[in-house]
């Protein structure tokens, strides 16, 4: 490969990476990833326990769905928007074993039915989209889910906990 056919690919590379992030932007919220050491963090506050079931709604490339099944042994669940990062995370699940307990499914987090299942509910998205989430979770989840949230808030929960310093809030959505 000469360098020209290198910074092609590169270029496309960063198109493809560019438009997704856009679309993926006019649904919900831009693909911005959660530094796993902040991911770990989510998940210790959230008291996530071995066999629950963790949904992240917007699963980016699946390192909240991975990190849960891997380190926590859950049963975790992804939904994303965009079929590329869906696909990416399912390969890196399929490749580390975590099949039988990991998965991100292609779709809307306005449409996914994987609700009721959650025990812990992880959400990175938009302070609009939180807003417009929030009657599908409160009407969806059970009543004991822990809603986690990075940066934006539900200001509809109950705040049970907060870690300022990394800008998250865990919630139980009734009083
Ligand atoms: C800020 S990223 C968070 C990714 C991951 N949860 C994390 O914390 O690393 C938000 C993700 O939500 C996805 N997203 C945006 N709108 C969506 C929608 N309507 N349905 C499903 N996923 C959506 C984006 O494609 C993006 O990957």
């Amino acid at each position: 490969m000469n360098t020209l056919e290198l910074i092609l690919i590169c270029f496309g590379m960063y198109m493809i990476v560019s438009i997704s992030w856009s679309v993926a932007g006019m649904f919900g919220a831009p693909w911005v990833p959660t530094p796993i050491w902040v991911v770990d963090r989510m998940l210790k506050m959230a008291d996530l326990k071995e066999g629950e079931t963790l949904v992240d709604l917007g699963a980016g490339d699946g390192r909240i769905v991975i990190w849960a099944a891997l380190r926590y042994k859950a049963q975790a669940i992804g939904v994303e928007i965009d079929p590329l990062r869906c696909l990416w995370a399912n390969i890196v699940i399929h490749v580390l074993g975590l099949g039988s307990r990991a998965r991100v499914i292609y779709g809307s987090l306005y449409e996914t039915d994987a609700l009721p299942k959650a025990d812990v509910l992880t959400t990175y998205l938009l302070q609009s989209t939180n807003q417009e989430l929030s009657e599908k979770i409160y009407r969806e989840c059970k009543p004991t889910v822990r809603v986690i949230s990075r940066t934006f808030t539900f200001p509809q929960f109950t705040l049970v906990s907060q870690d300022l310093k990394r800008n998250l809030f865990l919630y139980k959505h009734q009083q």
